[in-house]
């Protein structure tokens, strides 16, 4: 088995640890402090030189301090000699900012694979990523793994028989034909145009919802909006009021919970990309992505010391995630 030092930033402990038990190892020993003025300070209390690093941390929550940490953490690897450094973030922040939305606008996602590349990084995994051009700002390999089978198979045996899959908007067509693919329903689009941060509006509904379940699909949840309007169009266009939401991050900022406690959602799923900690909120569930990662961190270990064949990892989900016996492990917990 490949050896490599496994690094956690502080927005991910418990996910990393969660992969790191999956891969039958101890994160490695590293620390953050943060002085009184609000600097932070990364140390890395293992040796680097010469090897392949991993460090797990997702940009939420504090997501411009994550962020900062984790380039820390890729500077501190470098300045101490790792030959190969690799990012899990299994959310990446700042990712929606991919395009000018107006004039003199920065985009912010270009700008990041600059900063990452540029303070040492050599190779991004992440989930689900918010578009696919996001990958084509670096020039480093990035592993757009996927979250979805993992939903499904939380999803699969709970949905209604006349479920119809929605995305919420023209972005998510794609992930919603996999949701359809993989729990084989059809598909309906939402045309939703927004007007600010926090505010949406659904114009068209297009595809049957009438007198049907409804599976609300989307990448991430951040205030709510996105998913209250939808649910209010598709009622309005005649839809079942059985409605289920899943999304590959829950970032569910304050105000969110109560946008999506509409009495026609009996359930939201989301991932641990990103940590939760509402025990009493009975109708989300969390899904755990830590298998995903533990694989992908296997794998592409494996094909650094040449002892595997490197290969597309953008079908993983789908595939059997095992890992060698001796490390083979259940990980049925969630945060
Ligand atoms: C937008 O394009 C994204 O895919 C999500 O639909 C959106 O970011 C969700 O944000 P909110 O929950 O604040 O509407």
């Amino acid at each position: 088995m490949p050896d490599y030092p496994l690094f956690s930033g502080s927005a991910s402990d418990q996910l990393a640890e969660l992969v790191g038990f999956g891969l039958g190892r101890r994160l490695s020993a590293s620390s953050t402090r943060k002085f009184p003025d609000g600097e932070l300070a990364v140390t890395l209390d293992v040796p680097v030189r010469g090897q392949a690093v991993f460090i797990v941390q997702s940009m939420y929550p504090r997501v411009t301090e994550s962020l900062f940490e984790l380039l820390l953490y890729v500077d501190a690897c470098r300045r101490a000699g790792a030959r190969h450094i690799t990012a899990v973030v299994p959310y990446l922040g700042y990712a929606r900012a991919d395009k000018r939305h107006a004039r003199r606008e920065a985009i912010t996602a270009s700008m990041l694979a600059n900063l990452f590349t540029t303070t040492g990084l050599n190779q991004l995994v992440t989930i689900d990523l918010h578009s696919a051009q996001i990958e084509g700002f670096y020039k480093i390999p990035v592993e757009n793994l996927t979250a979805v089978p993992t939903l499904c198979d939380e999803l699969r045996h709970s949905l209604p028989s006349n479920t119809v899959v929605v995305s919420p908007d023209e972005g998510r067509v794609q992930m919603a034909r996999e949701f359809g693919r993989n729990l084989s329903f059809p598909i309906a689009v939402l045309h939703k145009l927004r007007s600010s941060a926090t505010e949406t509006k659904v114009l068209n509904v297009v595809g049957d919802v009438l007198g049907r379940a409804c599976l609300i699909i989307d990448d991430m949840i951040t205030t709510g909006g996105t998913i209250s309007s939808a649910v209010a169009a598709l009622l309005k266009a005649g839809a079942s009021p059985e409605i289920t939401v899943a999304a590959t991050h829950g970032v569910l900022v304050e105000g969110a919970r109560e946008q999506l406690s509409h009495p026609a959602i009996r359930r939201v799923v989301v991932t641990n990309s990103i940590v939760q900690q509402r025990s009493d909120w009975r109708e989300l569930t969390v899904v755990t992505v830590a298998p995903l990662l533990a694989v992908a961190i296997q794998r592409l270990s494996a094909c650094d010391v040449g002892q595997l064949q490197c290969q597309d990892l953008k079908h993983l989900g789908e595939q059997e995630m095992s890992l060698p016996p001796s490390e083979q492990i259940s990980v049925s917990c969630c945060q």
